[in-house]
């Protein structure tokens, strides 16, 4: 199989006549395993045993650096020629053409809906974006500084409460109004967070506005009063596309890996959720505001960037574990800053981001290591720039991740290789010793 492959090409091409020999010196035995996809099966493996009673060879991979947890056929990526594709299509035909609720059917449902599907879509999510009052008093129970990722945790949790029928993943009409429910109540409840967070009186969902109008407007209505801006929005909702799925990250595969106990979907989302909140995952936006506010001014760049070249901390919104030439998502961020900033005015930041960004891209240490702005360069940006909070930013990502939280748990659940999450370990511990009374130890 040749590397210039596509890995959907690849799989089609694989056969399972395609086949690994593997030796084990220190038995001199040799096994063969079938490959296919471009794969051998982990537990293949275990037939590799030195003696009847051995348990049979593991592999040893943390982080699944190297382990397909899944088959899966939601989303495409290839990092070394930065494409992006939902259920085939390129994210930039549907950053460009389509609605978010548009790209959570097609991530959640498998299709483009046709017109019929997406007013029924629209409809049911519509119907459902109320959540019971009892969640404000939930929030009421958090402190005025709470962190928006803690509460919306909390709160998504407690929704399983509320809905205990949602336990019954066995039948697929209940899954249908669970993901509804989710899809609905989640900018319902992200707005709630916000309100709380500023001492604001809650805004109920006004079902004449759009799924994305709703959510701003509960966001930012005083009064009952909210001028909308639709550049704004229509941004707002461009980057949660971008965010609605990225095959198995960490939150998604927390969210399967949770779902694969057969929790009810609303456990498995706060899941998803909490895996989102820490910094390594959903926070590199927050980072890079704070890196620009480091940094102060233009003319400090050159030294910032020696510092990040000597070693002493990264340039944060620069690189990606999969992107090797660039992040699709970047590129349409940027456009999308464009048109933003236009509508709100550049500020200082922004300036030094876009110096930051030209200078490093002529810098032979970014090139060489093939270091790219990703999706989080801009995206805090943005969002600072439309009124969000920087502690609020991993909240947008959730809402927007949701569709693709909810398509892999239903792809989970129907996947008949699937079982409980459940990794081996390779035990270094004490060997069995014996109780030691309190007055014998040290
Ligand atoms: N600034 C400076 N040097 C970097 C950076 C950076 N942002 N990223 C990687 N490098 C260097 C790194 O020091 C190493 O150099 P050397 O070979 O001399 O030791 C080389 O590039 C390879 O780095 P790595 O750590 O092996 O690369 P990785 O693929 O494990 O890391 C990354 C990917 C995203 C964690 C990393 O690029 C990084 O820390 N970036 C900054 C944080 C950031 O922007 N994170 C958001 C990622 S996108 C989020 C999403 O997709 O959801």
């Amino acid at each position: 199989m040749t590397d210039t492959l596509t890995m959907p090409e690849r799989a089609s091409k694989a056969t399972v006549t395609d086949s690994l020999s593997v030796t084990d010196n220190r038995t001199g035995k040799t096994y063969e395993f079938p490959v296919s996809e471009g794969t051998i099966k982990a537990t293949d493996l275990r037939k590799i045993k030195t003696s009847d009673d051995d348990f049979g060879l593991m592999t040893y991979d943390p982080a699944y650096m190297n382990t397909a947890s899944c088959r899966s056929a939601i989303t495409y990526i290839d990092g070394d020629k930065g494409i992006l594709r939902y259920r085939g299509y390129p994210i930039d035909q549907l950053a460009e053409k389509a609605s978010f609720l548009e790209v959570a059917y097609l991530l959640t449902e498998g299709e483009l809906p046709n017109a019929a599907q997406l007013d029924k879509w629209t409809e049911d999510i519509r119907y459902h974006t109320y959540v019971h009052t009892n969640i404000i008093k939930f929030l009421e129970g958090f402190r005025y500084d709470a962190h928006p990722m803690g509460m919306l945790l909390g709160v998504v949790g407690a929704l399983s409460t509320f809905y205990p029928d949602a336990k019954h993943i066995e039948d697929p009409a209940n899954r249908y109004v669970q993901r509804v429910r989710l899809l609905a109540k989640l900018p319902t409840l992200a707005a709630f967070v916000f309100r709380h967070s500023r001492g604001l009186p809650y805004e109920f969902p006004r079902n004449d506005l759009d799924y994305v109008g709703n959510y701003v407007n509960m966001m930012f209505s005083i009064g009952g009063k909210h001028e909308p801006n639709k550049v704004l929005q229509r941004a707002l909702e461009i980057l949660l596309i971008l965010h609605a799925d990225h095959e198995q990250n960490c939150s998604t595969s927390a969210v399967r890996a949770v779902g694969s106990s057969h929790v009810d979907p609303f456990s498995a989302v706060s899941a998803g959720i909490a895996a989102l909140y820490g910094p390594l995952h959903g926070g590199a936006n927050e980072a890079v505001l704070q890196m620009l506010d480091e940094i102060g001014s233009k003319k400090n760049i050159p030294a910032f960037i020696e510092k990040v070249k000597s070693g002493e901390g990264r340039l944060m919104g620069f690189g990606h574990r999969v992107y090797k030439s660039y992040d699709p998502r970047a590129k349409l961020i940027k456009q999308t800053a464009d048109q933003v900033f236009a509508e709100t005015g550049m500020n200082p930041k922004l300036e030094v981001a876009l110096e930051l960004e030209r200078i490093a891209l002529e810098d032979e240490y970014f090139i060489k290591r093939k270091l790219y702005p990703n999706v989080d360069f801009y995206s805090g940006l943005i969002y600072q720039a439309m009124g969000y909070p920087t502690d609020y930013f991993t909240v947008l990502f959730a809402v927007g991740r949701l569709p693709g939280w909810l398509a892999q748990w239903e792809e989970m659940l129907m996947d008949k290789d699937q079982k409980i999450a459940r990794p081996r370990q390779i035990f270094i511990g004490k060997d069995e010793r014996n109780f030691v009374p309190m007055n014998k130890r040290a």
